[in-house]
C-alpha cells in the first residue's frame, strides 16, 4: 500500500493558555484508516486537532496536512467537536445537521434545495435519518453521536477529525459507532483522526496510534 504523508508537524510548539501541548514536535505520518490520538487527560488532545484545523496557531513551527497549511484544506476536513453547545439541544437534530450544511464554516455555496439533500445524505450515512426530527437533547448518546458524525461529512469530506466520539456511550453503542467508523473509512477512503481514552475497543480497527504525552507526540502502528 502507498503510504503518503498526510500529516506533517516541523518543529511544533503548541500551547493553550499556560499549558505546553507540543514542544518542538516534528513528525510525518500518513492518516490512511483509523488513527488514535491517545493520551491522558489534558494533555491537549482536543488543543491539537483545532490547531490541525487551524482553529488554533502553533507559536512556533508548521503543520502540513496533506501539503497543505491547515486553513486552506479545512473544507476537506470533516470535524466533530468533543461537546456540542447547551444552546444546540432544543432544536430539532435534522435543523441541527441542516444549518451546519449552510457552510457557513466551509464557505460551501449550497442552495437551499441541495442543502436538504446534503443533510438527508449525511444522516443516511450515518443510520440517523430515523430519529433526526427529534430535539437533540432528547437523543441517548449514541444517537447524538450519529447526529455530530452526519454534521461532520457534510461536504463529502476526505479527513475526518473526531474527538471523542464514544465518550459516554456503553460497549454495544461504542462499537455501532466504531463499524461505522469503518465503514466510512473503508467504503468511502475517509482518513479518520480520533481522540479516544477507549484504547482497548479500538486495539483491532486502529491502523496506528499517536500518543500525546508531556509535550511529545509520538507514532505507532
Ligand atoms: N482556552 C484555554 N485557556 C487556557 N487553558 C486551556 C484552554 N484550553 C485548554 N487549556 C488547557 O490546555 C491543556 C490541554 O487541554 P485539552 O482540552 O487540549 O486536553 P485534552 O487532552 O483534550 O483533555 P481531555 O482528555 O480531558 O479532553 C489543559 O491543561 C487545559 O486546561
Ligand atoms: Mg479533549
Amino acid at each position: 500500500m502507498h503510504l503518503r504523508t498526510d500529516l506533517r508537524l516541523e518543529n511544533v510548539t503548541l500551547s493553550a493558555g499556560s499549558s505546553v501541548v507540543l514542544k518542538g514536535v516534528s513528525l510525518q505520518t500518513s492518516l490512511a484508516g483509523i488513527t488514535l490520538l491517545s493520551g491522558r487527560n489534558g494533555t491537549g488532545k482536543t488543543t491539537l486537532l483545532r490547531a490541525l484545523l487551524g482553529l488554533d496557531k502553533p507559536s512556533h513551527g508548521s503543520i502540513f496536512l496533506r501539503n497543505a497549511v491547515p486553513e486552506d484544506i479545512r473544507k476537506d476536513v470533516g470535524y466533530m467537536p468533543q461537546s456540542i453547545g447547551d444552546a444546540a439541544l432544543a432544536i430539532p437534530a435534522f435543523s441541527h445537521v441542516l444549518n451546519a450544511v449552510g457552510g457557513a464554516c466551509w464557505g460551501l455555496p449550497f442552495h437551499w434545495r441541495a442543502r436538504r439533500r446534503e443533510a438527508e445524505r449525511v444522516l443516511k450515512l450515518t443510520g440517523a435519518r430515523v430519529f433526526a426530527h427529534r430535539p437533540l437533547g432528547a437523543l441517548s448518546g449514541g444517537e447524538r453521536q450519529r447526529i455530530g458524525l452526519a454534521q461532520a461529512l457534510i461536504g463529502a469530506p476526505e479527513l475526518l477529525f473526531l474527538d471523542e466520539p464514544l465518550a459516554g456511550l456503553d460497549h454495544g453503542a461504542q462499537n455501532e459507532i466504531i463499524s461505522l467508523l469503518c465503514e466510512l473509512s473503508r467504503n468511502l477512503g475517509i482518513g479518520v483522526l480520533m481522540t479516544s481514552h477507549e484504547t482497548s475497543s479500538l486495539k483491532d480497527v486502529v491502523s496506528r496510534t499517536l500518543l500525546l504525552e508531556g509535550g511529545h507526540l509520538r507514532a505507532r502502528i
